[in-house]
This record gives C-alpha cells, sequence and structure tokens, in this order.
C-alpha cells in the first residue's frame, strides 16, 4: 500500500493525541476514504443503536488489549492470561502479537503498552460485531458497506502480518462460530468436516480424533481452520502426507460484500473457490464455515530433538547437516521444524520437531545419518530427545500458545533442488544471519514435497512456489516493550534492509512466499505473495468484492488503498 497523504496524517496526528477527538476527512479525499468518526458519513450514534439491536446486541466497543487489562477485576491481566493466546482472543481487540494492535504508522505513533499510564487506540478496532450467525455477519457487512465503514475480520487474531485489526474500523468476529460437522460422504470425495470460522484446532482436533478421522492442521492449535490459515495455503507436519489445507478445502460458505451469503466449491462459484484457496486472507468475503476433506487416524510419534551450538561457525555446519539430511523424513511422510534460537547460556540451541507416521525408532533410524552428521561437529552437542505419542497424548497441539509479545517475521520459499544442489549455501546463509545480528529464531519449515507437489495441478490460487519448494525459509524479529520507537523501526524493516538480501542468496532473487508468515512491507507482494496468479484474483476481487470492503494490508486490491486501507490512493 502506498503512504497515507501528508493531509490525512496530520488529520491523524491530531485525532491521535485526543482519545475521543473527531478524525475529519479534508474535503478533497471525501468519497475516496472511508468514513471515520467525524466525517459527515459516519453513523450516528442512534443508527449504531439500531444497527445493535438487529443482531441481537452482539455490537461491543473494542480497546487494546493492555487497555482492557486494567478493566479486570482485580485491575490488570495476570502474566499468564497476557501471554496466553485463549485468553487473548477472549479480548474483542486483541491480536495474538501485541505489536499488531499498536499504530506505529501514525504520526505520532498511538500506542497502547501494557502497564503504560497512557493508551492509544492505535491499529484497535473501534467497535466489533460478535458474531453468533450467519445473520449477524450478513447485518454487519450491509451496514458497514451503506455507511461505507473499514471492515476487519478476525478469527483467532494470530495474523502475523496485523491483518486481522485496523484503525477506525468495524470488526467483524467469528470467534463464537464453533460448529464442527462429521460427514461420511462428502459429494463423491470420501469423509470430511465442515468447521465454523471459529473452531480453533485443538478442539478440531479433539473432535476428529473421537470420531476416527486425521486432518490438516498447523503447529499451534489456537488458530483456526476455516479463517486465515486456509485462505493463505495452511502448512502442516502431514502436508508432504496429505497436502496443503487448502488443497483439502472442498467448500466453503461466506458473506460476500453484497451480504448475500454463497455456497462455493468447484461447481458452485467456482472463481472464488479458486480464489479462497491460497488467494489471501481477509480479501473475498467473511467465511462461516469451510469444508476439509479428512483422513482415517494413525499412529504418529512427534519426535523433539534439541540439539546445542557454542558458535556461529558450528550452527553453520549443523545447518549444512540439516540441509543435507532435508529429506530424510521424506519415506515417512513427515513435515519438520528446524528452529534456531540463541541459547540463553550462550550459543545457539536448534530444535528439530518432527510428527511422523512411525515409532521413534523408525524415526530415529531415518533420522541417524542427519544426527551422526551433527554430533560430529566439534562443539555441537544434543541436549535433549523426546517422543511424544501422539494417539497417548491427544497431540503435540497444545491446547494454548504463547502470545502477547512483539514479534514479526519475513519469509522465502527454498526449492528442493537448492538443497539437493546447495547444502552449503544454506549454511552460509545461517551464518550471515547470525553474524548480521538476526537476534531471534530462524525456521526452516520442511513442509514441501510429496503431495504438496503432486498437488500442483489443482486449480487454485496457492503459490506455485509451494510445489517446488522443499522448505519455508523465516526469520523472527522480536522486541520487549521496552524497545524504543528507533529500535522498533529499524526492525520492522530490518527483514527487507538487511535479511532479504543474505536469503536470497538460496531463495533466488524474484522467490515467492507464503502470505500467513511474512513480512508485512513486500513491496512487490502481488508477485510474491501471489505469484502468476494475481492477474486471476484481481478480476475474481472485482466480482464479488466491487466497493474494496475487504482490504488487508499485503492482500488483493491493497494496492488501491493506503497503508491503513482508509484511503484510496
Ligand atoms: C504461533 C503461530 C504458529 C503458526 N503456525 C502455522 C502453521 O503451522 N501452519 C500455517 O500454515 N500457518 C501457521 N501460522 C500462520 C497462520 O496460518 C496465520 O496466522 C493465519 O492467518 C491465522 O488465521 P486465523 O484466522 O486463525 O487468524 P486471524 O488473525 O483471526 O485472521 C487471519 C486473517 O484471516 C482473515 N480472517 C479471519 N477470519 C476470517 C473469516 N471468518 N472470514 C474471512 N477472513 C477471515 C483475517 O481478516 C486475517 O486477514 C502460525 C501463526 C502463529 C502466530
Ligand atoms: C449493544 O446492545 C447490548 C444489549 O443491549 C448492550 O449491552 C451493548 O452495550 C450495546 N453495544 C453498544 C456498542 O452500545
Ligand atoms: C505489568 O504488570 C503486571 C502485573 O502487575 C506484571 O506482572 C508485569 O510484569 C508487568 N509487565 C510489564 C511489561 O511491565
Ligand atoms: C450451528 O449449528 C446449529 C445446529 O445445527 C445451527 O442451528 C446453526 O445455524 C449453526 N450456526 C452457524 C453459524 O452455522
Ligand atoms: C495404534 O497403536 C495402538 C497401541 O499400540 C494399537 O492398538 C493400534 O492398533 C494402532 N493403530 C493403528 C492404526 O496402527
Ligand atoms: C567455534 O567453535 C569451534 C569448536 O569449538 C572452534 O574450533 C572455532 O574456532 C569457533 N569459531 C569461532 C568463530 O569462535
Ligand atoms: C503424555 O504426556 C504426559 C504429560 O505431559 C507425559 O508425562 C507422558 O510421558 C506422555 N506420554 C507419552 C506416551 O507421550
Ligand atoms: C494431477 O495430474 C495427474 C496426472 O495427470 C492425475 O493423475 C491426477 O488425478 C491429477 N490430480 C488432480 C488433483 O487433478
Amino acid at each position: 500500500m502506498k503512504s497515507l497523504s501528508l493531509s490525512l496524517l496530520l488529520l491523524l496526528f491530531t485525532a491521535s493525541r485526543s482519545s475521543c477527538g473527531a478524525l475529519e476527512i479534508p474535503l478533497e479525499k471525501r468519497g475516496s476514504c472511508r468514513n471515520v468518526p467525524g466525517s459527515p458519513g459516519y453513523p450516528t450514534a442512534a443508527a449504531w443503536d439500531a444497527f445493535n439491536a438487529t443482531i441481537s446486541g452482539r455490537l461491543v466497543t473494542v480497546v487494546p488489549s493492555a487497555k482492557f487489562c486494567t478493566t479486570l477485576p482485580g485491575g490488570a491481566c495476570t502474566d499468564a492470561q497476557w501471554s496466553s493466546a485463549v485468553f487473548r482472543n477472549t479480548i474483542p481487540g486483541a491480536m495474538s502479537g501485541v505489536n499488531f494492535e499498536q499504530g506505529y504508522g501514525l504520526t505520532p505513533p498511538s500506542l497502547c503498552l501494557r502497564n503504560a499510564t497512557t493508551c492509544g487506540q492505535g491499529d484497535v478496532p473501534i467497535y466489533s460485531v460478535e458474531a453468533e450467525t450467519v445473520e449477524d455477519i450478513q447485518a454487519a457487512v450491509k451496514f458497514a458497506s451503506a455507511n461505507n465503514l473499514r471492515v476487519a475480520v478476525k478469527a483467532s487474531g494470530h495474523d502475523m502480518i496485523g491483518r486481522s485489526t485496523a484503525p477506525q474500523s468495524l470488526l467483524i468476529r467469528t470467534t463464537n462460530l464453533r460448529n464442527i460437522s462429521f460427514i461420511d460422504a462428502f459429494q463423491d470425495m470420501g469423509s470430511a468436516v465442515t468447521v465454523g470460522s471459529g473452531v480453533p484446532f485443538q478442539t478440531l482436533f479433539q473432535q476428529a480424533k473421537a470420531s476416527g478421522r486425521a486432518v490438516v492442521g498447523p503447529s499451534v492449535a489456537t488458530i483456526c481452520g476455516a479463517g486465515g490459515y486456509v485462505q493463505g495455503a495452511g502448512h502442516s507436519y502431514l502436508s508432504p502426507k496429505f497436502g496443503l489445507a487448502a488443497d483439502n478445502a472442498l467448500e466453503f460458505n461466506i458473506v460476500v460484500s453484497s451480504g448475500e451469503l454463497l455456497k462455493v466449491n468447484s461447481v458452485s462459484n467456482p472463481d472464488l473457490f479458486y480464489a479462497l484457496r491460497g488467494g489471501g486472507a481477509g480479501s473475498w468475503g467473511v467465511i462461516t464455515s469451510v469444508t476439509f476433506k479428512t483422513f482415517p487416524t494413525f499412529n504418529a510419534t512427534a519426535t523433539s530433538i534439541t540439539l546445542a551450538a557454542s558458535n556461529t561457525t558450528q550452527m553453520r555446519a549443523l545447518a549444512v547437516a540439516h540441509a543435507e539430511h532435508v529429506f530424510a523424513l521424506d519415506p515417512v511422510g513427515s513435515g519438520h521444524f528446524f528452529i534456531t534460537e540463541k541459547n540463553p547460556a550462550g550459543g545457539f540451541v536448534v530444535i528439530l520437531l518432527s510428527s511422523v507416521l512411525g515409532t521413534p525408532s523408525e524415526t530415529m533410524t531415518l533420522l541417524g545419518p542427519f544426527m551422526d552428521a551433527a554430533l560430529e561437529i566439534p562443539g555441537v552437542s544434543l541436549v535433549s530427545q523426546q517422543y511424544t505419542d501422539l494417539d497417548v497424548n491427544d497431540s503435540l497441539f497444545k491446547p494454548d500458545d504463547s502470545a502477547g509479545s512483539n514479534a514479526i517475521e519475513g519469509s522465502r520459499f527454498i526449492t528442493a533442488d537448492t538443497y539437493r544442489n546447495s547444502p552449503t549455501k544454506v549454511g552460509q546463509v545461517y551464518e550471515e544471519l547470525l553474524n548480521s545480528g538476526t537476534e531471534m529464531c530462524r525456521f526452516e519449515i520442511v513442509v514441501g514435497g510429496g503431495k504438496v507437489s503432486e498437488n500442483a495441478n489443482i486449480s487454485s490460487a496457492v503459490h506455485p512456489g509451494w510445489r517446488t519448494a522443499k522448505t519455508l525459509f523465516l526469520v523472527v524479529n522480536s522486541w520487549e516493550d521496552s524497545a524504543s520507537l528507533d529500535e522498533i523501526d529499524a526492525l520492522r524493516h530490518k527483514f527487507q534492509t538487511q535479511q532479504l538480501p543474505i536469503i536470497e542468496q538460496i531463495s533466488g532473487p524474484n522467490a515467492g512466499t507464503y502470505s500467513n508468515e511474512a513480512d508485512g512491507f513486500e513491496p512487490e507482494f502481488q508477485t510474491t505473495f501471489f505469484g502468476p496468479n494475481y492477474a486471476k484474483l484481481s478480476g475474481i476481487k472485482a466480482k464479488y468484492d466491487p466497493q474494496d470492503l475487504l482490504i488487508v494490508g499485503g492482500g488483493v486490491g491493497s494496492e488501491r488503498w493506503d497503508q491503513w486501507g482508509l484511503c484510496r490512493v
């Protein structure tokens, strides 16, 4: 998105300083901007009340999570609450990553930090429709459209580029849509499950298992499959075996910008079916449910191996060893993560997580050559090796995950050919990233190949880069609340300025990436996130959302809007 015009910036400056100040859109901008409080077209209090009545009183005012916490009995959230994704999801304005609630881009920045004495609304919406029915969503979409409001849509709030929040907006939250229904034969496509767009994976995994089924799901079970996950593509430890989540989506129910509820599948609205599978989260309408293919359950063992390295030279060698053996688990169709973090005791720790369709002994046999190579590196040691029997312990997918901190990401697909031909370059990239002060984790998310590659001929908007990728290579940049605004600004741009040039040595200069786990400042998001599919997606967008009611950063059509989605550029 292009930057905001100076005049609006000045207005936002004024607005962000007074909590109830009116934000006026300059005359020349009217008609090309959303209505915000103070705009002549913004709904009156009476109009909001009348709207609230049509949705059974499910309209709430929204505040940043730090402010919400001060309203709790006792006057604060406990640390455990603050950092619980499940708890945060009970707060309409909360994002899993609290940095996405902050208005860093405003002048001056509008922040609401935990325990701070002042609180700006930042990038947090004004109102939320806490939808419980399809009709609530239809009413909200129609009201927003009729009043030219900025709309945000949120299921779990896990979005890593902040697309489920927006300043001055009306939020439509689908967290309460928790229906799950299993189907033995969905058309001629076998067993399936229909899940509401508020169902977290933990619930789905448990109910699926109880009915003898497995579903493709992420590494964190508080994410909603029928929200952003599937629209981005949805990768899983099970992807090499069963494909991406988008590959397994059979049907969507979605309220589009006209307010109409559409059934979308390969026969009904097939163009929208194409877009909803990989064409980017939050750009097509408000999904109420998705039907996913299911598979018979199987016994699986999650293996977690932790290795320690004490300097970047060792880390480089370890990354080379991993790159050379990155195909080791292919025979059992398992994806895994290779995660490098700073070791509080000095040096680095690498956590290799895998979920395989075999026993611990099968896994260790397959990983044996990697382990041998790793432990031959002088200074590298084995910290621990753990196995979790997924059949006994439900899943490696814990019921909650850690949230409430400040982090952003950047990423690129790395092809299988790169690993085959240049594993040493992968190690070099690690060393350069570490030496250039990349503080946080680097992940190689190994979920390409197998069924993900075999599914290349499915006609969907999934970025074709997935089909030749072996991994998604990802860096995380994070900070504490005590960081200065200059430090934060540098970190927010670090991926583009410092890290991407290093990663391009293995990804190539025009590689794509996964829009759900990426940098929000990708200058050419159209090709980086959507590859050759962008033109087709733009046409589908124009058909189903001619008003651009649903605009998200890095989403289809967002090039027509400023970075807040408030004014056309
Ligand atoms: C800790 C962590 C681990 C992760 N692990 C994985 C992983 O293993 N595999 C993987 O593929 N991804 C993973 N992700 C990324 C994840 O896929 C994205 O964060 C995804 O956007 C989450 O979707 P959500 O709907 O739950 O989140 P939200 O923040 O609620 O929404 C994300 C996006 O979807 C849109 N959206 C939400 N609900 C709806 C709806 N009902 N209708 C239309 N649009 C909607 C929002 O507008 C936004 O654009 C992980 C993220 C985190 C934070
Ligand atoms: C909407 O109506 C409910 C029920 O009357 C009320 O509790 C709630 O405060 C109203 N929301 C707003 C934003 O006024
Ligand atoms: C904020 O206050 C809580 C509770 O008083 C405390 O536990 C927490 O550490 C504080 N957090 C920060 C970021 O200062
Ligand atoms: C959830 O299921 C119930 C019972 O079948 C149904 O009445 C309701 O409409 C469903 N809700 C949504 C949002 O689909
Ligand atoms: C899974 O393991 C259990 C216990 O070892 C066994 O009884 C069961 O038959 C196994 N299931 C499959 C599908 O192999
Ligand atoms: C890293 O550790 C190895 C093994 O202990 C040592 O040989 C090497 O000199 C170290 N490299 C650096 C840059 O410190
Ligand atoms: C199951 O989980 C419990 C508690 O985390 C753990 O103690 C136990 O070893 C696990 N069992 C298996 C078979 O993984
Ligand atoms: C993909 O192509 C192969 C070979 O042409 C075919 O067997 C397979 O059915 C196709 N798969 C899909 C999902 O279209």
